[in-house]
């Protein structure tokens, strides 16, 4: 591998939609940027890129209920997010946005390409048409009856209650979720991309990447099952389709979107008085070129974008490397802003320091699994490691070489212990090194940490304290070898944390030069109180829901005794329950219904941890036609009750089997 290899980097382009929270921050943001860092200090000529993300349907329905408009939304959020960024010291070259004039010209070149090249096909299809709003309506403006369970609040993909996914012109009674005005289906032409066609392509570039293989076996599956997918859609909000034909349609958001981090670089090129220099990084086939981003975008960085860029006709760089993160919880739940199961970043930095929080990912990043912010963990590190181990280590040095040694870089007279004590350094420095090469931060910092306490314990084994009294060159040449010990965990933890690594660099007055006089320390890190974290906690606890008023269900048509007689009700004990792979609220239960034990799967693992289950008697449908999901069958359905976002499962008394009436 080539050390110096020039690197492009970018992080997956977040909507302007709503502020950036940690669960972000870790999957994508802060791992790139601490590549960069490392890129950086390694002398790589390193280019970090990213931007808002600010078009399709996430924008223009929180712009909606915000009461802005998209645009206002965008240019609101852009702030935002740029602003968190800076405070976290997410230090891009450049940050920039899809509506940003530039980005249409990139892809529009795309658009055309893929056309000229028999990878873009119309198709007339149905959609739901709102004759009242007189407009097509994407899946997240539409509700309706699910066509499995009959719920009636079902959302236009999937539903709530059943865990069913379908496509919007599916469901019974589809109507606008704004206005409730019953949709029609209305022919209409879009665009598609010609997966299939590209699959081949796809596949040969694919060969031999060294991806984890968590990402490669996904992209397998998903190759697999590739077929054409609409690229257009009927709105207003985007880039409009370049085609006469195409009038009142624009790219779909995931089109454009992949463009951006090129069309990004261009922003950056211009900026910078050098407008030619984008090509540098995406026209030579020698970039290196790390994407960072979260589990969830692996298809579109892996599959499409790939697809795309390999049917076009510009020779622009392919990723390298996708280093794709698992999620990242807050005390067992997923972070949400709506549940009001969340900590908001800026406020939170007004307590803590960037570097306190960067550190806590860092140390526990979910790289191969789901890993959480909890308080008591990030107290632990704050106060164990960064405070106890790193911060103690250069005030200890520091503080001695002001009270005893003038504050200067001493001579270095090298004793054995001293040799392989700085050698033990350098090899925990390339260990450090290798880590970060590989994406793998859990281990850069517990390695960092590992370093600190090789110096901590260099320290109180040498005994400054005692040789100062009887031979002051020896304690003269501890202290220049823990000074030396200090600069190289400052070079090497500055990726991690910069600011903490410039303060240091400041007490050491760099270069470090015998005789030079250092600047005085001050304490680095302040000690976390348990009180602290037992407010914050119940801080945390307390931040209400965001409430959204849920309309309450009409009644359904009258039915007769007869019809409810055909629906056997029984009592059923969970014997076990857990999720189901990959999907995010599919619970798997057992439940004995005193005749026979059922498979029953239930969309409410976003509601109901599988724990709260085991043990609990529940009411099912035991005689509804079994159903597959995911693959596995459902043999029966529970019955809960549903209020707007809200969701209980309905309890129940008697022994299993009992019949409901
Ligand atoms: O998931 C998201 O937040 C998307 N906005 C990511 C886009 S990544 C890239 F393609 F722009
Ligand atoms: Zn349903």
């Amino acid at each position: 591998m080539n050390l110096l290899r020039k690197t492009l980097i970018t992080a997956a382009l977040p909507y302007a939609n709503g502020a950036l929270h940690f669960g972000h921050m870790a999957g994508a943001y802060l791992p790139a940027d601490i590549f960069a860092r490392y890129c950086r200090l390694k002398g790589r000529d390193t280019l970090f890129i990213c931007g808002s993300d600010e078009h399709g349907v996430a924008i223009t329905m929180s712009a909606e209920l915000a009461g802005r408009t998209p645009q206002e939304q965008v240019d609101h959020f852009h702030l935002v997010n740029q602003d968190l960024f800076k405070k976290l010291n997410i230090k891009f070259d450049h940050y920039s946005r899809t509506t940003w004039p530039g980005h249409k010209k990139f892809t529009i070149q795309f658009f055309e390409d893929l056309m000229a090249n028999g990878f873009i096909e119309a198709k007339e299809t149905f959609q739901l048409y709102s004759e009242e709003e007189k407009k097509f309506l994407a899946d997240r403006y539409v509700i309706g009856s699910c066509p499995r369970c009959g719920f009636l609040e079902a959302r236009g993909d999937e539903c709530q209650k059943c865990g069913a996914s379908y496509e919007a012109e599916e469901l019974k009674n589809p109507r606008s979720k704004k206005s409730g005005s019953t949709l029609i289906l209305k022919k209409t032409t879009n665009w598609f991309l010609l997966l299939d066609k590209l699959r081949d392509k796809v596949e040969k570039w694919l060969e031999e990447k060294p991806w984890k293989p968590n990402v490669l076996n996904f992209i397998k599956g998903y190759l697999k099952e590739t077929h054409p997918r609409a690229i257009t859609r009927d709105t207003s909000w985007g880039i409009p389709v370049p085609l006469k034909e195409a009038e009142g349609k624009v790219f779909y958001v995931w089109f454009d979107a992949p463009i951006g981090y090129i069309s990004a670089t261009a922003d950056w090129a211009e900026r910078v008085g050098t407008p030619e220099r984008w090509k540098d990084y995406w026209l030579d086939p020698k970039t290196h070129y790390v994407q960072f981003i979260g589990k969830d975008n692996i298809p579109f960085h892996a599959v499409i974008f790939p697809a795309m860029e390999l049917g076009q006709n510009i020779p622009y760089k392919m990723v390298d490397d996708l280093p794709a993160n698992e999620f990242y919880n807050l005390e067992g739940r997923q972070f949400s802003k709506s549940d009001g199961w969340t900590i908001d970043l800026a406020d939170f930095l007004t307590r803590y320091s960037a570097d306190q929080i960067r550190y806590t990912i860092a140390a526990n990043a979910p790289e191969n699994a789901d890993s959480e912010f909890t308080w008591k963990d990030f107290q632990s590190r704050c106060n164990s490691d960064l405070l106890g181990k790193l911060g103690n280590f250069v005030n200890r040095v520091l503080v001695f070489t002001f009270n005893h040694l003038e504050g200067r870089m001493p001579a270095l007279t090298p004793h054995e212990e001293d040799e392989s004590f700085l050698a033990a350094l350098k090899t925990k420095v390339g260990e450090i090194e290798n880590h970060f090469e590989h994406y793998q931060l859990r281990k850069a910092a517990s390695t960092l940490m590992e370093l600190a306490h090789l110096a901590n314990c260099y320290f109180d084994s040498q005994k400054p304290w005692m040789q100062i009294k009887q031979d002051k060159e020896r304690a003269a040449t501890i202290i220049a070898c823990s000074l030396k010990a200090i600069e190289a965990l400052s070079r090497i933890a500055s990726p991690i944390i910069p600011d903490t690594a410039a303060q240091i660099n400041l007490f050491l007055n760099l270069p470090l030069e015998e005789g030079k006089t250092l600047n005085k320390p001050h304490i680095l890190f302040t000690k976390i109180e348990d009180s602290q974290m037992e407010e914050e906690i119940k801080k945390m606890q307390a931040t209400p829901p965001v409430v959204v008023q849920a309309p309450i269900e009409p009644l359904k048509a009258l039915i007769g005794i007869e019809d409810f007689d055909k629906v056997d009700l029984r009592v059923g004990l969970v014997l076990h329950a857990e999720k189901v792979p990959k999907s995010k609220k599919l619970l798997r239960l057992e439940i004995d219904i005193g005749l026979e034990k059922r498979q029953v799967l239930s969309g409410i693992g976003l509601q109901v941890t599988p724990e709260e289950l085991i043990g609990k008697k529940v009411v099912i449908v035991a005689n509804l036609k079994p159903a597959t999901m995911m693959g596995l069958e459902s043999q029966g359905m529970l019955l809960s009750i549903v209020g707007g976002p809200e969701l209980k499962v309905l309890p129940a008394d008697l022994s299993p089997g009992s019949v409901v009436v």
